[in-house]
């Protein structure tokens, strides 16, 4: 038996350059390994984005764009949250083994009132239960998230624990998990910090970029005059665009560029057009992929209908485990 994994993708923004690198990597090799639960988080993004008029859209465009970018929907179980009702479920029962204080002190939350005190509703307070409930439905052993979601997964560990000690053992305590090792931190584009949808975003290469805006977002990176004798030592934002041209480019080019440097003979202009160019020539086939899958409806239809049912196959079979342990079966 291949253990569960379970993975929630947030339904807003599109990806970039660093999500590839690094969860959408390890998203594709878990599929081969494990048996993979992969929704996308339409309930959650209720919570801070009740106007739901681009919810349709965004739903199906992060869909398209994490199967071109490589997530197999014959091998995962790609689905909404909101086509399984088991979670809402599993969600109050959870709620109950929740506390107020600990939801009020979690950092998300804590943030999220401060970027929006006019909307602290129930739902924001009881993000982390409803998170617990995506992966317990599914008894997961492992969730790949990023350091931003550990108290989360921390949290719930703590449920599954105090559900396990109420009501005899059912889940398991789901571990964060990556392939270590690979994880890349793809850095931004003006020298500060990583690529981020957040941040700066001229600095940030999405996966949707067009061939035109790729070439003008490298060409603004930040540079300098250039070294002045042979072997200086490398500023970090022209590093940042060595360690993006790895991703990209053949050794050969970073070859080049690298002595070209250590020579103090390097021109900075040359390193970012070919740079432009070696990474429109990697994004420019899966922008375009994933616009064919967005054009086509009925596909990503039956995807959502095919995931739904397999999720729904594993949902049901924890529900009903989870009523008859906590004593609600009265015929
Ligand atoms: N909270 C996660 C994020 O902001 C998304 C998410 C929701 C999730 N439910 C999940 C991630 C369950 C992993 C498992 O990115």
């Amino acid at each position: 038996m291949k253990e569960i994994v379970v993975s929630g993708i947030r339904p807003t923004g599109h990806l970039h350059l660093g999500n590839y690198f690094g969860a959408m990597r390890n998203y594709v090799r878990m599929q081969e390994e494990y048996n993979c639960y992969f929704f996308v988080a339409d309930w959650h993004s209720l919570t801070t984005h009740p106007d739901t008029s681009e919810l349709r859209d965004s739903v199906l465009g992060v869909l398209a764009e994490n199967i071109a970018a490589g997530l197999d929907p014959e091998k995962v179980a790609l689905y909404a949250q909101s086509a399984l009702p088991e979670i809402a479920e599993l969600y109050l029962y959870l709620n109950m083994l929740a506390y107020k204080g600990e939801l009020e002190k979690t950092t998300t939350f804590k943030d999220k009132v401060r970027q929006n005190p006019d909307n602290v509703n129930a739902g924001l307070l009881t993000y982390p239960v409803l998170m617990a409930a995506d992966i317990l439905i599914h008894r997961a052993a492992y969730v790949p998230v990023g350091k931003d979601q550990e108290q989360h997964l921390e949290m719930a560990r703590n449920f599954a624990q105090r559900f396990n000690y109420r009501y005899t053992e059912l889940f398991p305590e789901p571990q964060a998990f990556n392939f270590g090792s690979d994880l890349v931190k793809v850095p931004s584009l003006d020298g500060t910090g990583k690529m981020s949808k957040s941040e700066n975003q001229l600095a940030t290469l999405y996966l949707v970029d067009s061939d035109e805006m790729i070439r003008k977002k490298v060409m603004k990176a930040k540079t300098d005059a250039g070294p002045t004798e042979p072997n200086s030592t490398m500023p970090d934002y022209i590093q940042n665009l060595f360690m993006l041209m790895e991703l990209v480019s053949d050794r050969g080019t970073v070859e080049k560029f690298r002595n070209d440097f250590n020579g103090a003979s390097i021109r900075y202009g040359d390193l970012k057009k070919a740079l432009a160019e070696d990474m429109v020539r990697f994004i420019a086939p899966i922008r375009e992929k994933a616009a064919a899958i967005y054009a086509d409806k009925d596909y990503l239809r039956r995807v959502l209908s095919n995931g739904a049912e397999k999720a729904h196959e594993s949902a049901r079979k924890t529900i009903e485990e989870t009523r008859r342990l906590v004593g609600l079966r009265y015929f």
